[in-house]
């Protein structure tokens, strides 16, 4: 059988100099705003401990889609309806992985397919804190200066504690050669079509360490995945947030195998 990982590696030769430099990961809620409570309700908190948070989203009953970078083991708790992180609330479940998929062309040193599947052991019920979301029909690349928002129970400055409550931000997208020059990311790592590069050029509405995994939503559709950004940077002009594109690709990805596990 061909690798399907083949064509990545080959077509990421060139430029692997560049991508030797490790970037940290910075995926929490800046410059935002709490949500109303509840009114996200395909945000899913993946608690793995108390430091170590990833958001994700609940796309069927027993599937939520999050990054590849989050850690996920049998600790981990998913929380659907979830509002404020230290209180109990009605609608709320919390329910644990039975199996993890990261996306299997991931790439720690690119970035590249930073997109993981987690099966839950069981079926959520669906309330009214508790809905799923669609995944996107179209996969068009998005303008710069598209309105996007993300939410997420991240860091809300760079080296405070997790958000309690749910947090969002609009952010809006950054053309990827902007993103790669040497003001910004040069290139290390490439932002690439596979990535949207989103967050406010003049710095301030980022999301940071603990929205990993979290959903972009640009015109009320499901476009991207919170997957980084400069290291303790988090809201600066210089490293807006990148998000995995949710490409065609990656979508077919998605449903192909959701569907081997029905
Ligand atoms: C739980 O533990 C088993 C046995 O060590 C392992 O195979 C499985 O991948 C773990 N599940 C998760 C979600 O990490
Ligand atoms: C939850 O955390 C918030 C903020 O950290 C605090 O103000 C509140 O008292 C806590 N509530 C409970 C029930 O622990
Ligand atoms: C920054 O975020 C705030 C709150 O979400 C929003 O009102 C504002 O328009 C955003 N600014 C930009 C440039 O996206």
């Amino acid at each position: 059988m061909r690798n399907p990982c083949l064509f990545l590696v080959s077509s990421l030769f060139i430029p692997t100099f560049f991508l030797l430099i490790p970037q940290g990961f910075c995926g929490q809620i800046i410059g935002g705003h709490e949500v109303t409570p509840h009114s996200r309700p395909y945000m899913v908190l993946i608690k793995t401990d108390k430091k170590k948070i990833c958001g994700g989203a609940l796309i069927e009953k027993n599937w939520v889609l999050t990054a590849a970078h989050c850690t996920i083991n049998n600790k981990t708790q998913i929380i659907l309806g979830a509002h404020a992180q230290n209180k109990s609330e009605p609608g709320r479940q919390i329910i644990n992985v039975r199996k993890k998929i990261p996306y299997p062309c991931y790439d720690q040193s690119t970035h590249e397919g930073d997109l993981q599947l987690l099966q839950l052991n069981q079926k959520a019920t669906i309330n009214k804190n508790v809905r799923l979301i669609h995944l996107p029909r179209t996969w068009n690349d998005l303008k710069p200066n598209t309105k996007c928002r993300v939410a997420g129970w991240g860091r809300t400055q760079n080296k405070s504690p997790m958000s309690n409550t749910l947090r969002e931000v609009t952010v809006l997208v950054i053309d990827r050669k902007v993103c790669n020059d040497p003001k910004h990311y040069n290139y290390n790592p490439v932002i690439g079509l596979n990535m949207f590069c989103a967050g406010n050029l003049k710095g301030g509405n980022d999301s940071c360490n603990g929205d990993s995994g979290s959903p972009l939503i640009c015109d009320n559709i499901f476009r991207g995945i919170t997957s980084f950004g400069l290291k303790g940077k988090c809201g600066t002009p210089q490293g807006p947030g990148i998000y995995t594109r949710l490409s065609k690709k990656y979508t077919d990805w998605i449903i192909t195998t959701m569907r081997g596990f029905v």
